[in-house]
């Protein structure tokens, strides 16, 4: 059972759903816990993705425990009439944190794709570190993208044959998504470009206002298009419009589709975001990156030279970005296309993992700390 809810989930467990499908040893069953709605319905389809059930727990504004409190007692449902071998769960969503406890309750193994990212703040990102640090508890399988995420599982104990490091399943997809070709930028102008994505809860309000006006402030230098994809969150669109809307250098649209926000980051010259995903694409396409966060679980980026972390300061964003539009050279230093998050094989490995380990004939299915 592939669970998912959130635009990330369906763009990181797509590729491991392809690759279940591809494989006569598995079969998956999609459960959608509907935590997004419009953000992840056309996800799945452009993805290629058919859910099996849709548990459809969004509420607009929903808070961590009501949201927390729908999915573990719907997913216990979904589990206990489908009965699945393994429990297959992505990242650090309360979607994926509830599917592993609700498995778990049912003493069925749960496979963590994306584990061991760690900032060791458990506020930052929140409630992510949270959630990630509690599935790490629960797994059976710890499928860890990068040496370093391994690394950080090590360290918390999890015996060596339950991490595979694997790669992170987003550059599969990324691959998979540009082969076909079939998205367009969705930029109005030729000149300089940049992309903007915000949308986390611990920058939402104050933060995210102060961002809005040094997004404002670029837009104002009148040499550059700023495009804002916005996401469906109340608490996000409260934060941006009031500073943003209206202003002739910025494109403000509904959350692009896979397709095209894959073609628009591929045209762009520079990319502002506090997403995770976002940060693991960028390098494999040679687009520099700003992170508007205090901390990342993905450092990788910014070791191999093409993220900064700026934080959240309205006028360090806007004299990075600013000194970046300005000095073409610096920007090509940073744009430098690497991947340090995986080679777009990450899927196959875990599905080799993961069957390999149920077909043993001693396979003891128990928990890190059993
Ligand atoms: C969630 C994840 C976050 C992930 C993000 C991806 C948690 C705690 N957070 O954050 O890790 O980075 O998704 O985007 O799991 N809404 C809609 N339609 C949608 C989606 C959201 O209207 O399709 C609105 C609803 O009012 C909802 C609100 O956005 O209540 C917030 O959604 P929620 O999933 O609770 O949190 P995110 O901030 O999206
Ligand atoms: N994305 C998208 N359309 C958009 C914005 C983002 O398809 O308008 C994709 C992007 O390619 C990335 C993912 O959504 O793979 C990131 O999702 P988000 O930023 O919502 O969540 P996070 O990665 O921070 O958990």
């Amino acid at each position: 059972m592939v669970v998912l809810g959130t635009r990330p989930e369906a763009i990181k467990l797509a590729p491991v759903v392809r690759a279940m499908d591809a494989s006569p040893l598995c079969e998956p069953f999609v459960v959608s816990s509907g935590q997004h709605r419009e953000m992840l319905t056309p996800m799945l389809a452009a993805l290629g993705v058919q859910a099996h059930a849709d548990l459809a727990v969004m509420r607009d504004r929903q808070r961590l425990s009501g949201l927390t409190g729908r999915l573990v007692t719907a997913l216990d449902a979904a589990i206990r009439d489908e009965r699945p071998d393994v429990v297959v769960v992505q990242g650090d969503t309360t979607t994926a944190m509830c599917g592993a406890l609700a498995a778990s309750y049912e003493q069925i193994p749960v496979a963590h794709v994306e584990a061991g990212l760690r900032t060791g703040n458990l506020y930052n990102p929140f409630p992510e570190e949270l959630n990630r640090r509690l599935i790490g508890r629960i797994a059976r399988w710890h499928f860890a993208p990068t040496e370093r995420a391994a690394a950080h599982l090590r360290a918390e104990g999890i015996p060596e044959p339950q991490i595979v490091t694997t790669g992170n399943t987003v550059i599969d997809n990324l691959h998979w998504m540009l082969r076909q070709g079939r998205g367009e930028p969705a930029f109005r102008t030729t000149g300089k470009r940049i992309l903007v994505t915000l949308h986390r809860r611990e920058n939402q309000g104050g933060g995210m206002r102060g961002l809005a006006g040094a997004v404002r402030r670029l837009a104002d230098r009148g040499d550059c298009e700023v495009l804002l994809p916005l996401h469906k969150s109340p608490a996000v669109r409260e934060s941006l419009l009031p500073d943003l809307a209206g202003h002739p250098g910025v494109t403000i649209c509904e959350p692009l589709g896979y397709p095209d926000f894959t073609a628009t980051l591929a045209a762009c010259d520079l990319v502002l975001t506090d997403s995770g995903g976002v940060q693991e694409e960028a390098p494999s396409l040679g687009k520099p990156v700003l992170v508007l966060r205090a901390t990342t679980e993905r450092p990788e980026a910014i070791d191999a030279g093409v993220a900064r972390l700026v934080g959240t300061d309205p006028d360090e964003v806007f004299a990075t970005a600013s000194r970046l539009l300005d000095d073409e050279a610096e920007r090509d230093r940073m744009a430098r296309a690497v991947n340090p998050f995986g080679d777009g094989r990450a899927a196959d490995r875990i599905i080799s993992a993961m069957v390999g380990d149920c077909l043993r004939p001693d396979a003891v299915y128990s928990a890190a700390l059993d």
